[in-house]
Formats: C-alpha cells, structure tokens, sequence
C-alpha cells in the first residue's frame, strides 16, 4: 500500500503513513499561470493507494483530485482510498430554493464513482443519518473526534459547562459529555445569512461559570462569536472553544477573539489551520490514530 500526500498536507499525511507503516510519498502538483493545476504522481504505483487530502477550500482540490485519481488509474492502480479528514460540500443537504444544486449529494456522488474507499472524520450530516447515503457507490468510514475532544477536555481538566450551539451540535456535545462528566445545555441557532446568526440559550445559570463552546465546524465563527457573547451577557466568566474542524474562514479568528473566546482547541484535521498553531493551539488534537484505525476497517472490508 501506497500513501500519497499533498503539498498543503504532507505533516498530517506523513503522519498516518507510519502508523500504517505503508510506502509514502508526495502528489507533485504544478499551477499554470492560468490557473490550471498540473498533477503528477511518483511512479510505480502499489495496487491499493490511499490518498490524503482534506477537503476545505474544496474547488481546487476536488479538480485535482480528479487528475489524480485518473493518473492512478491509468498507472496500473487497482483500488483508491481517499482520506478526507475533513470532508467538504457537506452541510448543503437540500434545495432551500427551487434552482439550487445539492452539494451533498452531487459532490458525494461524484467522489464515491471515483474511489473505491473513503474515510473521514465527523462530516456534517444533518438530515441523512449514516455516510453511505450520500457516498452511495463506494465503501465509506465517518468516524468521530468527540471522544478525543472529550479526552483532551479531561486530561486538561477543562471545568465548566460545555455549550453546543445549535440542535446539531447535540451528537457531539454528548459525547464529549459523557467522557469529560461535564454539564452540557444545546442552544438553539437560527441562521440569517452566511455570516449573522441568532443564538438562543436555554436557561440555565451560567453566572460564575466557564463556558466551552462544541461543535464539529468553525467557518465563519460567527456562530461560536454569537453564543460566546450571550454567554458572557449571562454571567459565564470565560469563553473557550472546542472543535474538530476548524476551517477558519476569512475574518473567523478576529470574530471569535473580539467575541472574548480564548483558547481555541481544534483537531489537526485542517492542514492550513495547524501552520500558526499557537496561540489558539488549532490542531492540538491529533487525529492520526481515528484515521489509521479507519483505514485498517476499510482494508479488511
Ligand atoms: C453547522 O450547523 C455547523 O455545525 C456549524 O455550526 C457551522 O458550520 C458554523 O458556521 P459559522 O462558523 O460560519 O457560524
């Protein structure tokens, strides 16, 4: 078995490669002038070959994946696991207006006609209970950080109450919950443009307490920079953040800062996030072992 990294990613990559103990090496990727992306892969290829590349800022990767996994193809290559830490174009799950595409299910199609097994951790699956559903032509693995996130609290000695900021942070608040034996409440989030929400809080009295904020995605922060200010407005004393996937979008970080969250604590699953891993330590949770465990699962399929 063959693990092949790209360039944005090559820590995290190399990192499951050992714990495979399986052949690495690096996807060579090439941008023209132009903007077109020119993939090459190190020859020869081993039958099975696993692909890491997490897929935020998908547009780019999704294309060169596509050259890559044809290249791979072509080079004698007989079965393609794609590891996808986190996995992208998840969270659109239906038509809200009548003309919009469905992510989930275009995407998802796509991918799974590609390869022949796909593992990733938490992806958003709101309104489909299991991967298969949106992955329906090839074997798939969601496996979950929250019982890491939960170790990391407890072996912190995080205290205070955890906050998950809307219904579908629940499954994950839970679960961390349950091994940190904190508190948890869920609030409840209405969504009025891509980066303005309103948060509502259950009651509770939060007055004297620290708040940690759960929930599987960061993008805008605009949801945790929202709770975290009712927080504060109910007494809590400190804000902090706990997170598998801390995509980071533009203006996030400030967001969240001004909004009083301090430290921010994410899983390793955001290649770009984990460069200025300091001060918010963004990729202090290693998901190397959840991945390595998936792929063995998949390989004995
Ligand atoms: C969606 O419900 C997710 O669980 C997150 O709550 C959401 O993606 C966070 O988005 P943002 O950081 O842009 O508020």
């Amino acid at each position: 078995m063959l693990l092949l990294g790209f360039p944005e990613c090559l820590p995290q990559a190399r990192q499951l490669a050992e714990a495979l103990n399986c052949r690495f090496c690096e996807v060579e990727l090439h941008r023209f002038p132009d903007g077109e992306s020119l993939v090459t892969l190190p020859t020869p290829l081993d039958d099975t070959v696993v692909f890491f590349r997490g897929l935020h800022d998908p547009n780019t990767k999704l294309v060169e994946l596509l050259l890559a996994f044809a290249a791979a193809r072509a080079n004698g290559c007989q079965r393609i696991i794609l590891v996808a830490p986190y996995l992208g174009y998840m969270r659109q799950d239906i038509a809200f207006k009548p003309g919009q595409a469905v992510s989930q299910r275009i995407i998802g199609e796509w991918l799974s006609q590609q390869v022949d097994g796909l593992v990733t951790v938490d992806p958003h699956l709101h309104r489909i209970q299991r991967l298969e559903e949106a992955l329906p032509h090839c074997r798939s693995i969601a496996t979950s950080a929250a019982p890491l996130l939960g170790e990391f609290a407890k072996s912190r000695g995080l205290d205070g109450v955890l906050v998950g900021p809307d219904d579908e942070s629940r499954q994950w608040v839970k679960q961390v919950a349950a091994v940190c034996n904190l508190d948890f409440v869920i609030a409840s989030k209405e969504r009025l443009g891509d980066r303005e929400v309103r948060i509502t809080l259950p009651d509770y009295d939060y007055r004297g307490r620290a708040a940690i904020l759960v929930d599987d995605v960061i993008s805008s922060g605009r949801t945790m920079a929202e709770t975290a200010q009712q927080l504060l407005a109910r007494g809590a004393v400190a804000v902090s953040a706990l997170c598998t996937h801390a995509l980071f979008a533009p203006g996030a970080r400030e967001a969240m800062a001004n909004a009083g969250i301090s430290p921010i604590w994410s899983s390793n699953s955001i290649a770009d996030a984990i460069g200025d891993a300091t001060p918010d330590e963004s990729g202090c949770i290693d998901l190397t072992p959840l991945l390595a465990t998936a792929v063995i699962r998949l390989e004995q399929f």
